[in-house]
């Protein structure tokens, strides 16, 4: 097979450094140098410095501990209790003010950072770039990250608003970004040429995510070329340990950050920062909470909330680990899903919690094992991702809770191209049109439309509204042509 050389330099005939050959071998995982006689000088060193670059005898402790788990009945999973969830129906007006005055209190007491989980490759969309910086045609043009930065402004806006002490000034909202080797360098680069989208730069703080060899069958690593292992991002659990080895649960103490709201970037409507959820979490004083929609049909890629045995921690199955006689189980009596409350990928922590699950998680040396096609010195070949979830938290907290909170208007995802049946960034881009037509219309504004409205709506810039409040002056008695954008 003709394969592309790093430099022509001639190979010697020295053989592989003997230290690292045992090392190695004591891992079972020598085979990394089965090419060394055909490599040149240069592509060797590449070789020799990425394999000390990894931490073996970790590595080896996770690959034991994630095959040794699989098979190995796992406690039986329960439905979680409707009581333990607060339903936006049982939701009062009552609650919502309090909890959002509360919210905004800690907001503009800078208790609060947000943290993006944007380490992922994006595989499904078809993309190479960010997730982040995908532009789903909305009349602006913006990108996810656009509208999640705008929505930060926003509430810093609202909470500078909201006290009364004319002469303080409100905290920023920090902003924690985790991205991965595949993600960082464009990433900031985006930020840097988007001027952080009016956000200050010193708010932003980008940290990187481990990666881990994919591995076969066999457990042996495979090698993306003759001279470097394949390695893919730890998951977004990886985040944990993310945190520890960049000292940024120390700078979030340091700070005086007390509450942590870590999401996904891929949903365009997802409410960053929201001061409802975070005013529900401190009344409740739990450690970990996250937002849950109901789930719309079985198949459905959403992990779900259960218990694990009778009265066990909260935690999460993933739809990839979910039996699908379980997925589609009927409650007899409520005639839903038994497993209905749906995973959106926002959560919730106190800071005192990351800093325990921080280790207890790195202790936990189960990864779940993802079988994928890996590109490979030998064309794609059958091997595993191994990764952590930022859910697998759960179970350690020491109590919590769950928020319903409404698809129609927090959860547009984007996980697949355009043509594809669901979650595509058309289908977002109609969810997020769609609910803001409806704002406008709630605030005494008018659409027209040369397209039917279902298929159109309007947008509002975050910069203006956060979730549909504040929008009368801008509509009321107005006429809009749909599709636009309503901006100051
Ligand atoms: C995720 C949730 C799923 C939920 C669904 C809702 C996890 C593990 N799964 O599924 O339960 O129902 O969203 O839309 O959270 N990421 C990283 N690093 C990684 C991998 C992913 O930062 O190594 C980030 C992605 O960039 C994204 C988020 O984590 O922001 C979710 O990851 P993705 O792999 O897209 O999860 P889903 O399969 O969609």
């Amino acid at each position: 097979m003709m394969r592309e050389a790093v430099s022509d330099s001639n190979p010697t005939s020295s053989p592989p450094p003997q230290a690292l050959l045992e090392r190695l071998k004591d891992y079972g995982q020598e085979d990394v140098f089965a090419l060394w006689d055909e490599l040149s000088s240069e592509e060797r060193d590449i070789l020799v410095k990425d394999i000390e670059s990894l931490d073996l005898s970790r590595i080896d402790r996770i690959i034991r501990c994630s095959f040794n788990s699989q098979g190995v009945p796992a406690a039986a999973i329960e439905p979680v209790p409707e009581s333990i969830v607060s339903t936006v129906e049982e939701r009062t007006m009552e609650d919502r003010e309090r909890w959002w005055k509360m919210g905004m209190k800690a907001v503009s007491e800078g208790k609060l950072a947000v943290l993006l989980l944007s380490g992922g490759q994006g595989t499904r969309l078809g993309s190479s770039d960010p997730k982040g910086c995908l532009n789903i045609g909305l009349p602006s043009g913006k990108s996810l990250f656009q509208l999640q930065a705008e929505r930060i402004l926003c509430v810093q806006r609202l909470a500078s608003q909201s006290i009364n002490e004319g002469s303080k000034t409100v905290l920023p909202i920090h902003w924690y970004i985790m991205t991965s080797p595949f993600t960082d360098e464009v990433t900031r680069k985006y930020f840097e040429s988007h001027k952080y989208f009016g956000l200050e730069a010193d708010q932003v703080t980008f940290f990187q995510q481990g990666t881990i060899p994919c591995v076969s069958r066999e457990g042996r690593f495979i090698m993306e070329t003759p001279y470097r292992v394949a390695k893919s991002p730890d998951g977004n659990g990886g985040v944990y340990s993310a945190l520890k080895f960049s000292r940024l649960l120390e700078d979030m103490a340091t700070r005086g950050i007390k509450y942590i709201d870590c999401y996904g970037v891929d949903n365009a409507l997802v409410r960053v920062a929201d001061p409802t959820f975070l005013g529900y979490f401190i009344d409740k004083g739990v450690s970990a909470a996250a937002k849950v929609v109901r789930k719309a049909y079985p198949q459905e890629k959403v992990g779900v909330f259960v218990r694990r045995g009778k009265g066990g921690p909260l935690s999460v199955v993933e739809y990839s680990e979910l039996d699908p006689s379980l997925s589609s189980a009927i409650n007899q009596q409520t005639g839903r899903l038994r497993f209905c409350w749906s995973n959106v990928c926002l959560h919730m922590f106190t800071l005192d919690f990351l800093n325990q699950v921080a280790n207890g998680l790195e202790k936990d040396s189960i990864y779940h094992l993802a079988e994928k096609k890996i590109p490979s010195a030998h064309g794609h070949t059958s091997g595993y991702k191994l990764e952590q979830f930022i859910f697998d938290a759960f179970p350690y907290a020491p109590s919590t809770a769950l928020f319903e909170v409404l698809r129609e208007e927090e959860f547009a995802p984007v996980k697949n191209a355009n043509g594809s049946n669901f979650d595509t960034p058309d289908s977002a881009r109609l969810l997020l049109l769609r609910l803001h037509a409806r704002w406008v219309v709630a605030a005494g504004g008018f659409l027209t439309h040369s397209v039917p409205l279902y298929a159109t709506g309007v947008e509002v810039s975050p910069l203006c509204s956060y979730a549909g409040e504040n929008l009368e002056s801008i509509c009321r008695g107005r006429t809009f042509h749909a599709p636009c954008e309503i901006s100051f």
